[in-house]
């Protein structure tokens, strides 16, 4: 497929020999109005480059790029240069590449032989996996799907939380409280109901706490009754977790979480004592980042105990060691911003030159309409409740439109999970947001089962034209892009030509909304199309033409759906 920026970046590079190929393309606009061009140059930086008047520069600019005869107009207006691509030179190029490579189309090799680390859902052990976490869990098996589609390659891993002093807790109420069959039954639940009981009844009675404290110190010294019991709250939770994972189709290759780094731990210390960088302060082990505007960081308890960045100090090195990756990536919530500035910053100050390959990605707060959730206070809505509701509400819209749709249960659950996904992928990552049944599931909105609901129209359109038309239509040699060349349908083909450079946009900023955002463009400019012009007509090249932006379409926003992790079903 011709790169526009690039061949416009050619000719302002014969005429700047001073400025590299990647200044000036990062310097090429895509304007907000169409009316402005596809593409716009500010020539300000040429000036002080030339030492010329930048209108003067735009002007020149502009009989230089006209001869390369890919825009169907070129103009100089003030300091910039606005460019008009050449309608029918993208529906070919564009459309050629697409039916070429189906499926395919996005994907690149860039990534190639470069090993990435997304981590992603960490939920902890005996704690439900509630609302909040699925924005880690769909937001980080998206960054997993782009940046294999790119090309690297990816492993997956679930940083569980599986250890720390809450483990003492539980296993003291559990002891003094607990049930065997209740956990059988219903581990998390009951587990974490003993852990509320825990807090209630320790303000009566403090001695629990240091009973609780005593239990954990045993757990780390890996005394097997202990052991025991934690080994079984973490199997229990897993089955519970591997439900939802299930249900959402999403898939990790390591649950190495914190328990794992336990004996891993003493070397990291050591090699942070031995760089000078521990220091005591009042019994414990710190290292002091106040230079760093960023605190002190506790890495060893007066007690002796491990902390959580103690664990993910070796996981870093642990990684780092075992997979040598190219980058190293956390999906956390936006809380720990603070905990990762810290982490990246010792692992900085250790020497270890890799720590700027280390990214947290945050993320903002869910919401529900009663406040924010609290696991502590039981506020919490689970989120295996949260996906079986939304596949009931799915099921009951889909037989209100149509009560003999087939297939409805399978199609429910792609619909109803996919609009819990497409949700959470909608916004900015960064922002908050309230959860609200209305918004996940209207499909009429900007919303999954809208881009869903699209995909379905594509294909029936396609099943309606034949399949002899159908396949026809795939071959760009049948085509006759003239046909194209309408407004609604340019503005369509150049969404699509857009797709694969917005996929590595959403890899390079760890953003899959700029995905979600994009196939909403290209489904509601479809529908718009749809809506004014009829594609299964009479004449045959327009009918061909129309087709193969119909298989375009199509291919793109299944291509889109799939990165975000949302399914996307032929009929609906
Ligand atoms: N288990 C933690 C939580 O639920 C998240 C873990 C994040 N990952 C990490 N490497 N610290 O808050």
């Amino acid at each position: 497929m011709i790169n526009f920026k690039e061949e416009i970046a050619k000719v302002i590079g014969e005429y700047v020999p001073s400025l590299s190929m990647e200044e000036i393309q990062s310097l090429i606009e895509i304007p907000q109005d169409s009316k402005m061009g596809d593409y716009a140059f500010p020539c300000f930086k040429l000036a002080k480059e030339l030492k010329k008047a930048p209108p003067l520069i735009a002007g020149e600019l502009a009989e230089n790029i006209k001869e390369n005869g890919l825009f169907s107009k070129v103009e100089a207006v003030n300091a910039y240069l606005n460019m008009f691509l050449n309608s029918d030179e993208v529906a070919k190029d564009t459309l050629a590449e697409v039916l070429e490579k189906g499926f395919n189309y996005g994907k690149s090799q860039m990534g190639e032989n470069k090993p990435v680390i997304v981590e992603y859902s960490s939920p902890n052990i005996a704690k439900p996996f509630h609302i909040g976490h699925i924005r880690s869990t769909v937001i980080g098996n998206s960054l997993y799907k782009i940046y294999d589609a790119l090309g690297y390659d990816v492993i997956r891993i679930n940083h569980l939380g599986d250890y720390g002093t809450q483990f003492g807790k539980m296993i003291c109420a559990y002891r003094h409280w607990g049930n065997k069959e209740d956990v059988e039954n219903e581990p998390i639940k009951t587990l974490l109901s003993y852990y509320t009981k825990f807090h209630v009844e320790v303000e009566d009675h403090p001695e629990l706490e240091e009973e609780a404290r005593e239990i954990f110190a045993k757990l780390e010294q890996s005394s097997p009754e202990e052991v025991q019991l934690w080994q079984w709250f973490r199997d229990e939770s897993l089955k519970e977790f591997s439900r939802v994972y299930d249900m959402l189709g999403i898939e990790f290759d390591s649950y190495n979480g914190e328990s794992f780094y336990s004996d891993k731990m003493p070397k990291v210390e050591q090699e942070l004592r031995d760089k000078g960088l521990l220091k005591e302060s009042q019994g414990a082990e710190v290292v002091d980042l106040e230079e760093e505007g960023l605190g002190v960081a506790l890495i060893k308890k007066s007690d002796g105990s491990s902390l959580y960045i103690t664990r993910d100090l070796s996981a870093a090195v642990y990684r780092k060691e075992t997979y040598d990756f190219y980058k190293n990536i956390y999906v956390v919530a936006s809380q720990q911003i603070l905990h990762f500035q810290q982490l990246f910053k010792i692992l900085e100050l250790m020497g270890k030159d890799w720590a700027s390959s280390c990214v947290h990605v945050p993320f903002g707060l869910v919401r529900l309409q009663e406040g924010a959730m609290s696991t502590r206070h039981g506020r919490v809505v689970f989120l295996e409740d949260v996906l079986k509701g939304a596949v009931e509400k799915t099921k009951e819209i889909i037989l209100e439109k149509n009560p003999n749709a087939e297939n409805v249960d399978e199609i429910a659950d792609m619909v109803g999970i996919g609009a819990v996904i497409f949700n959470e992928l909608s916004n900015n990552r960064i922002k908050d947001y309230t959860f609200s049944w209305e918004q996940v599931l209207n499909f009429d909105g900007e919303t999954g089962p809208y881009v869903q609901y699209t995909h379905a129209r594509l294909c029936s359109l396609l099943k309606k034209a034949g399949e002899e038309a159908a396949t026809k239509a795939l071959n760009p040699e049948n085509i006759d892009f003239s046909h194209l060349s309408g407004e609604t349908a340019t503005e369509l083909i150049k969404l699509i030509y857009a797709y694969p450079e917005v996929v590595q946009q959403a890899g390079e900023k760890y953003e899959p909304s700029l995905i979600t955002r994009h196939i909403i463009d290209i489904a509601q400019t479809f529908n718009k199309f749809y809506h004014d012009e009829h594609i299964v007509v009479d004449d045959e090249g327009e009918k061909l033409a129309k087709l193969a932006l119909v298989h375009a379409t199509r291919i793109c926003l299944r291509n889109g759906l799939d990165l975000l992790g949302v399914k996307a079903p032929e009929r609906m």
